[in-house]
């Protein structure tokens, strides 16, 4: 495995790989690497392809210093996992990458919804490590787990937006044997990570009464009650939305998800779940399925 940290280094490098055919898979992360990221490193059936890791603990997208100061790194581990995963690049940028960060964009709806609401600056602050490393790499894939969602349909409006050839590889939320899923959070909450159990439980239970067409929008009001009762401190949204742009559902059947961020000792946890059958909602805020 390569480690770069010097972004010539790293040009050069990917355009002599690209000329002898090979394709770059992108994986960007923040390090402290578990089970879910693993995911994400598998090789494709592409045995061109080329796998680049970046592990940068950025502090653009982080809304408060203590959650930056707070966020669990690991290097030393992170590279033998990734050696055993037969990575092909580290690329271990230093701090000032982000000084030469000057793009300018916007986000628009996708970045205001969900977490975008009592996380102003976020989406923002990962569009341009994102873009930057994107410029950079010019990568034939990014590939991006499905529990940042939210964070998935952002890089893939930048992609449109700036005309990039890169595709989206979306890698299916890893879980533990209780549900939870992974996060390098986690580890952080200590003991209560039992509590982190009832996510899953209600967004199974809510697509089950969705799939038994017995499921109103209210009922939403109920679970985060439940949630709060039973000892997480603050469910900061659950909601039901499209999956593609966010937008809340409609007479018009869409493929949507649940989406749920809560904190528990002031660590924030999200998930969400895809809803298999095409979802409709009625006046009564009844959902159809279709
Ligand atoms: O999901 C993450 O780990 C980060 O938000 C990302 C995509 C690496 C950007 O900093």
């Amino acid at each position: 495995m390569l480690l770069i940290s010097d972004e010539k280094t790293l040009s050069r490098e990917l355009d002599s790989l690209r000329k002898s055919g090979k394709l770059i898979n992108f994986i960007p992360t923040m390090g402290n690497l578990h089970l879910g990221h693993s995911s994400l490193f598998k090789k494709s059936e592409n045995t061109e392809e080329i796998r680049v890791v970046s592990i940068f603990v950025n502090p653009l997208q982080f809304n408060e210093d203590e959650d930056f100061d707070n966020y669990p790194r690991t290097i030393e581990s992170d590279k033998k996992k990734l050696l055993a995963e037969g990575v092909d690049i580290l690329f271990l940028p230093d701090a000032q990458i982000i000084n030469v960060v000057k793009f300018v964009f916007r986000l628009g709806h996708i970045s205001r919804k969900l977490c975008g609401i009592d996380r102003s600056g976020h989406f923002e602050g990962v569009a341009k490590i994102i873009l930057k490393f994107l410029d950079l790499i010019k990568p034939d894939f990014i590939t991006l787990g499905e529990k940042d969602y939210q964070q998935l349909l952002v890089i893939k409006k930048i992609i449109k937006d700036f005309k990039m050839k890169t595709k989206v590889k979306p890698c299916p939320t890893v879980r533990d044997k209780d549900g939870i899923a992974l996060s390098s959070r986690n580890k952080l909450l200590g003991k209560k990570i039992s509590l982190a159990r009832y996510i899953p439980t209600v967004l199974k239970q809510i697509t089950l009464e969705i799939n038994d067409g017995r499921f109103e929008l209210h009922r939403l009001k109920y679970f985060k009650d439940y949630l709060e009762k039973s000892g997480i401190n603050r469910v900061h949204y659950l909601e039901i939305l499209n999956e593609n742009n966010l937008s809340s559902l409609t007479k018009v059947p869409c493929v949507s998800r649940i989406f749920i961020a809560v904190s528990i000792d002031g660590i924030r946890l999200i998930d969400n779940m895809r809803i298999e059958p095409k979802l409709a909602c009625s006046r009564s805020g009844m959902l159809i399925v279709s």
